[in-house]
């Protein structure tokens, strides 16, 4: 184990920590086997972590369709909350544990399903479409649910005029952009009283990644005066602004493709640190820029040590009420049979 990681790590994570975290990684795959458990990593994931015990990484539409798929007993998501419920939604007899407990999302944390359904009285009959990056409750109130890789395919996959889609504003903002639609965002001015009779065709809400809105065009125009080029890559959890300034936007595993299939200078990634990481110890012959100390404070919760708890311990169980799963599991059914 420490000889495969030394061999994509040693420019990345310092030896005497790859030596321990080696060990872990064996006692956790040895473990995996024997309870018959699957280990799903998100891009995110920290290097050592990432190159060692998954047995699938991705972004979370490709997690989601692994977790669709497995067929062994226990699901261990090395992720966030809001993609370990999901697999629970995709495999509700299964057991599905998160190593960390407060693993969690600002974006899920900046609605409630008491929020959704408040919308759907203001705008009756208007389809409701939901970041994967929600708790069930807020899924089960929706009709169907989306990720970064194909929030427009799903969005143009409804055919109405009009559709409610929650709750990142600037993804919201960006797929509006693509599919040509004029967002509202009801709460943005309190002083409005009837948003029903504004003309709209999407309906947004102000929830924002923590991590994505900290990146600006100001960065973006510092970097490319000094490298003038360089390739920027963007989340699409990144205002529309700096999306517009970036080469290309995609999901996790679209941008990490896109590095890996194309031939530039010097790239910079506009997404969280862990994955700059990796993808430098994919590429190890392309210039990574660096601009980024930001972590993912949620995603940074799941370590080696923890997920080795969680093996040994069963913890932490995902639980979801029945009626909940139930409404919940049909949106992402829904999105995953989109593609
Ligand atoms: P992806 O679905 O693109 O992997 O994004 C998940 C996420 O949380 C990004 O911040
Ligand atoms: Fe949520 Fe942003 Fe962290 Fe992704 S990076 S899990 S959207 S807080």
């Amino acid at each position: 184990m420490y000889a495969e990681m030394k061999a994509k790590l040693s420019g990345v994570v310092p030896d005497f920590e790859l030596k321990i975290k080696a060990e872990l990684a064996a006692e956790i795959n040895r473990l995996k086997t024997e309870k018959n458990a699957v280990i799903l990593g998100h891009n995110y994931m920290e290097p050592a972590l990432f190159y060692s015990i998954p047995d699938f990484v991705g972004d979370s539409l490709e997690l989601a369709r692994k977790a669709a798929q497995t067929d062994k007993d226990i699901i261990v998501f090395c992720g966030v909350k809001f993609m370990a419920e999901t697999a629970k939604l995709l495999n509700p007899t299964k057991t599905v544990l998160l190593p960390a407990k407060k693993a969690g999302c600002s974006l899920a944390e900046s609605i409630t399903a008491e929020d959704v359904r408040e919308l759907k009285k203001k705008f009756p009959g208007v389809p409701v479409v939901t970041y994967v990056n929600t708790y069930a409750d807020v899924k089960a109130e929706s009709d169907i649910c989306c990720t970064s890789g194909n929030a427009k395919a799903v969005v143009d996959s409804l055919g109405t005029d009009t559709v409610i889609f929650l709750p990142d504003e600037y993804l919201a903002k960006n797929v509006a952009k693509e599919t040509g639609k004029r967002i509202i965002f009801p709460t943005m001015d309190p002083r409005k009283t009837s948003d029903e009779d504004l003309d709209y065709q999407m309906v947004g809400w102000l929830g924002r990644c923590e991590v994505h809105d900290k990146f600006t065009v100001e960065d973006i125009a510092n970097v490319r005066k000094q490298f003038p080029d360089v390739t920027i890559l963007a989340h699409p959890e990144c205002s529309p602004e700096v999306v517009a300034a970036s080469d290309f936007s995609g999901s996790t595993t679209a941008m990490i493709r896109h590095v890996e299939k194309t031939n530039a200078p010097h790239y910079l990634l506009l997404t969280e640190c862990a994955m700059g990481d990796n993808v430098a110890a994919a590429n190890p012959d392309k210039d990574m820029l660096r601009l980024c100390s930001v972590r993912c404070p949620h995603m940074n919760q799941i370590t080696l040590e923890d997920t080795l708890e969680s093996l040994k311990k069963n913890q932490y169980i995902i639980e979801i009420p029945e009626d909940i799963l139930k409404r919940a599991a049909r949106a992402v059914e829904r999105m995953i049979a989109i593609g």
